[in-house]
């Protein structure tokens, strides 16, 4: 499976951080953000990755990432996006990188305290569709929510007042082939972006929608709010961590 993190759009949110670099290059406790989802993808065990990134300052991610090997990569690619016309917009732009074969996708802001390898594993085997990930969270408004009928999602409403449920769906996405003819055939939602939403609600109506829920913290960086917070979560616990808990120490 082939890695994808989506690292454009402006980052208007975070003004004026992001008037003199890129969002994704801030820094998140003591690495710059794009480290995560790169940790992400290679504890999972995806070394082939590409990077879309977009904006005035995408020359600086070559300066930091290189070719990607004293990080662990074994390939890094880059695409540029122009504008911002939504993630679905820039996941179209890694169609000639997937090549055919299943991708997982991963938000250039979205970290993770854990790893992500039983949800690959599963998609691993699934034979076609799409997986999701999902996480209980405080602020569902902030995110895609599914509604669950029966212990299934019936349907994801992105950024909904009145949420359907207390989980997020995360910015960790696993799909097939299939993913850039859906794409493609998007119109833009009323924010002016083709919605990753609304691809995941067409894998759903065709029944070929499965999730996980994610085990330990997960979070976006893309505010003031969230980006402090992720540095704070980072310090205090770490992120992408695979090693197995220590065994408890008994006394008496
Ligand atoms: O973090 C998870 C959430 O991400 C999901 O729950 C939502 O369903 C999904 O729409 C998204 O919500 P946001 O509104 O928070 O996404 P945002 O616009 O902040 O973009 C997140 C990342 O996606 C960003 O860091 C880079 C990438 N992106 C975004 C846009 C709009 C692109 O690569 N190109 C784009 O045009």
């Amino acid at each position: 499976m082939k890695g994808v993190i989506l690292a454009g759009g402006l980052g208007t949110r975070l003004r004026p951080l992001t008037l003199v670099t890129n969002k994704h290059l801030l820094p998140v406790y003591d690495k710059p953000m794009i480290y995560y989802p790169i940790e992400c993808l290679l504890n999972a065990g995806i070394d082939e990755i590409l990077i879309v990134t977009g904006g005035e300052h995408a020359g600086d991610f070559l300066k930091l990432l290189k070719n990607g090997k004293h990080l662990g990569l074994r390939e890094l690619s880059y695409t540029y996006q122009e504008g911002e016309g939504g993630i679905a917009d820039a996941l179209l732009l890694a169609e000639d990188f997937a090549d055919g074969d299943k991708i997982c996708v991963v938000l250039g802001d979205n970290i993770i305290e854990k790893h992500i390898r039983g949800p690959v594993g599963e998609f691993f085997t699934q034979r076609h569709g799409a997986r999701i990930v999902l996480k209980e969270v405080d602020d569902p408004q902030r995110f895609g929510v599914p509604r669950f009928e029966d212990g299934k999602v019936a349907e994801i409403i992105e950024k909904p007042q009145d949420p359907p449920s207390n989980y997020a769906v995360t910015g960790i996405y696993m799909f097939d082939s299939g993913v850039f003819d859906i794409a493609r055939e998007l119109e833009p939602s009323d924010r002016g972006e083709l919605e990753i939403t609304d691809v995941n609600n067409v894998y759903l109506n065709r029944g070929d929608l499965t999730y996980s829920v994610l085990d330990g913290w997960w979070t976006d960086a893309g505010t003031f709010e969230s980006l402090h917070r992720a540095a704070g979560m980072v310090r205090d616990g770490g992120a992408n961590k695979v090693e197995p808990e220590p065994a408890a120490v008994l006394h008496g």
